[in-house]
C-alpha cells in the first residue's frame, strides 16, 4: 500500500539539518504525482468507506448550495492526511454562482427574519437533533479527511450539537434592557435585530465546531449563513451542509437559509469585499486574517475573528503534578498541535523544572500513534504535506536559537503526514520561534523564577488567545484573573489551554483578532443594536434640559 511514498518517508527520517527542506520539495512533488496517478481508486470507492455514502457522497460531489446543488468551479480533490490517499472529489463554487448564492440567501433573509425566534430555535433544535443521528458517522469522515482522532472528529461534531442546544434556549432570552428615561412620558430600551447575511470563513483543524457555533447562533439570531468551508476539508463541508439542508427542506423553508459555496480565496476575498456580506466571521491564520479584516474595513462592514493562537500553561512551584502532565500532552499533542488552543509554550518554575519535563517527555513517548480513526490512536497526521516541512523548519530555527530537542523532532517513517511529537527546552522566552505559531506538535518549554515574570512572558507575545496556570494559590488565581493577570480571551487554573466548553463565549485578544463566539453573549456579535426613545406624552421635554423656543 502506498508504495510512492514509502522510499520518501525513509529519507525524511534522515532529516540532515541543511537538506531536509530540499528533499521534502522533492518529496512533495513525488507525492504529488503519485496523487494524480492514484486518481481512479478514490477511497469512497473501496468497501471499507463505503459509510461515507451514509453521509450523501460520492465521487464527485457538487460544492454549492443555495436551496438546489450545483457548481461548475474547480474540481478538488480531497485527500486523506493518514495516506495521502484520494477520498473524493468536490466541484467547487464560480464567482457567478457565489453571485447567485449571495441574491438566493438574501430572499431567504426575508423569510427567516419574520419568523418569531422561538420558532427559528425550533429548527435549530431539529438541526441539533440530526446532527445526533448521524454524530459518528460524521466523526469518522473528519477523522479520515482533517486527520483528527475518532474521538476529536465526534467531540466537535459534539460540539455543534450542545451549540444547538444553547441556541435553542437563547431563542427564548434574547432580550435588550428598558432603560430610565430622563424624560416624563418617554420610554428609553434596547432592540436587538439580526444583522441579515453572516459569512462562515471556516479552517481546516475544525471543519464542523467552528461553523457549528457560528451557524446555530447567528440562525436564532435571526440571520442566514453563507459558508466556505477550507479547501481541503471541501467532503465535510457539503456532508454538513446536506444534513441541514434536509431540516430545513423537510420545513418548507429555504435552503438558502444556510447557503455554502466551497472554494478557495477567490471565494473568500469575494466574501471581505461584498457590502451584502453583513457580518463575516473568520477563523483561520493571523496573516490571512489580517487581510480579510483589512477588506471587511475598507468598507465598514462588520467582522468577528478568531486567528491565532500561542498559548502557555504556567507550572508554579505548589502545582499538582499529577494535573499538570496529562494537561500539558493533551494540550500539546492532542489534535497533532493543531488547535488555534494548543499549548505551545509549557513555562515551568525552577523548582518542578527538571521534574516536569521528564515526566511529560516520558508520557510523549507513550503516546499511541496511528491511523486517525482506531479507537486505540491518541495521535495521527498533520493535515498536509506543507506542514510537515514547516515543522522541520521550526526545530531547524528552534535549534539555531538555541534550543534542545529532547524528544522527537523527526518525520516518521510511515505513509501519511506523521511527525514526531516534540518538546524543545533551552530556548529564551523570547526566542523568534517561541513567538510565533507553527500550527504544528512542538511545545517550547521556557524556565521561570517568578510569577511576575511568568505572567509577563504569558502576555508578551503577539496573540492573546489562551492561557493556563497551575497553582493551589488562591491569591495568585485571582492575580491571574485581574488586571495585571492573562491578558487573553481565555483564562484557565489547573486545566488545560485547550478544550473550551461551548458555554463560555470563545475568542481572544490582540493578534487573535478581539472576536468573541459561541456561549455567553456572543450573539450580540450576530445582531445590531437600536436605542429605541418612544414619546408618549403630550409634550416634547429635550435631553440635557435644553429648551430650544
Ligand atoms: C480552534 O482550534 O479553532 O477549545 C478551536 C478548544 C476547542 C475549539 C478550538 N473547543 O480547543
Amino acid at each position: 500500500m502506498h508504495g510512492g511514498s514509502a522510499p520518501m518517508q525513509r529519507c525524511l527520517t534522515l532529516t540532515l539539518a541543511w537538506h531536509s527542506r530540499l528533499l521534502l520539495r522533492k518529496e512533495i512533488a513525488s507525492v504529488r504525482c503519485h496523487q494524480s496517478a492514484a486518481m481512479s481508486s478514490l477511497l469512497i470507492n473501496q468497501p471499507k468507506y463505503s459509510w461515507l455514502k451514509e453521509l450523501g457522497l460520492s465521487e464527485d460531489n457538487l460544492g454549492v448550495y443555495n436551496g438546489s446543488w450545483g457548481g461548475s468551479g474547480e474540481v478538488v480533490t480531497s485527500y486523506c492526511p493518514a495516506n495521502n490517499e484520494p477520498i473524493a472529489r468536490v466541484t467547487q463554487a464560480t464567482l457567478a454562482e457565489y453571485e447567485e448564492t449571495v441574491q438566493k440567501a438574501r430572499e431567504a433573509w426575508k423569510v427567516w427574519a419574520d419568523i418569531p425566534a422561538p420558532k427559528r430555535g425550533e429548527i435549530v433544535r431539529q438541526i441539533g437533533d440530526a446532527l445526533r443521528k448521524k454524530i459518528k458517522v460524521l466523526g469518522s469522515l473528519v477523522s479520515l479527511e482533517m486527520g483528527k482522532i475518532y474521538v476529536e472528529g465526534v467531540g466537535e461534531v459534539q460540539e455543534y450539537v450542545d451549540v444547538c442546544d444553547y441556541a435553542v434556549g437563547l431563542s427564548r432570552m434574547i432580550g435588550g434592557p428598558i432603560l430610565p428615561s430622563e424624560r416624563p412620558g418617554h420610554a428609553l430600551l434596547e432592540q436587538w435585530n439580526p444583522v441579515g447575511l453572516v459569512g462562515i470563513i471556516t479552517a481546516f483543524n475544525f471543519p464542523v465546531a467552528v461553523y457549528g457555533w457560528n451557524n446555530a447562533i447567528a440562525l436564532t439570531c435571526g440571520n442566514v449563513c453563507l459558508w466556505k468551508g477550507a479547501p481541503t476539508t471541501p467532503l465535510t463541508s457539503v456532508a454538513v451542509t446536506k444534513i441541514v439542508a434536509e431540516v430545513l427542506e423537510q420545513n418548507n423553508l429555504p435552503g438558502a437559509i444556510c447557503s455554502m459555496t466551497c472554494g478557495g480565496a477567490d471565494i473568500g476575498t469575494a466574501m471581505a469585499k461584498d457590502e451584502r456580506v453583513d457580518l463575516l466571521s473568520f477563523t483561520g491564520s493571523t496573516h490571512v486574517g489580517k487581510l480579510v479584516a483589512m477588506m471587511v474595513q475598507e468598507r465598514f462592514g462588520r467582522k468577528l475573528l478568531e486567528l491565532g493562537g500561542n498559548n502557555a500553561i504556567i507550572v508554579f512551584e505548589d502545582a499538582d503534578l499529577n494535573l499538570v502532565v496529562p494537561s500539558a500532552v493533551f494540550a500539546s499533542v492532542g489534535t497533532a498541535g493543531q488547535r488555534c488552543t494548543t499549548t505551545r509554550r509549557l513555562m515551568l518554575h525552577e523548582s518542578v523544572h527538571d521534574k516536569v519535563v521528564e515526566r511529560v517527555a516520558k508520557a510523549y513517548k507513550q503516546v499511541r500513534i496511528g491511523d486517525p480513526w482506531d479507537p486505540s490512536t491518541l495521535y495521527g497526521p498533520l493535515h498536509t504535506i506543507q506542514a510537515v516541512e514547516q515543522y522541520l523548519a521550526a526545530i531547524e530555527q528552534a535549534k539555531q536559537q538555541g534550543g534542545t530537542v529532547v524528544c522527537g523532532g523527526k518525520v516518521m517513517d510511515r505513509p501519511g503526514n506523521y511527525v514526531e511529537p516534540t518538546i524543545i527546552t533551552g530556548l529564551p522566552h523570547d526566542a523568534p520561534i517561541v513567538h510565533t505559531e507553527t500550527f504544528v506538535p512542538i511545545l517550547y518549554v521556557l524556565k521561570f523564577n517568578t510569577e511576575e515574570e511568568a505572567f509577563a512572558w504569558n502576555n508578551e507575545v503577539k496573540q492573546g488567545l489562551s492561557s493556563s496556570i497551575f497553582t493551589k494559590d488562591l491569591g495568585r488565581v485571582f492575580r491571574w484573573m485581574g488586571p495585571k493577570g492573562s491578558d487573553c480571551g481565555i483564562v484557565n487554573v489547573n486545566i488545560p489551554t485547550s478544550g473550551a466548553e461551548i458555554g463560555g463565549a470563545f475568542g481572544g485578544e490582540k493578534h487573535t483578532g478581539g472576536g468573541r463566539e459561541s456561549g455567553s453573549d456572543s450573539w450580540k456579535q450576530y445582531m445590531r443594536r437600536s436605542t429605541c426613545t418612544i414619546n408618549y406624552s403630550k409634550d416634547l421635554p429635550l435631553a440635557q434640559g435644553i429648551k430650544f423656543e
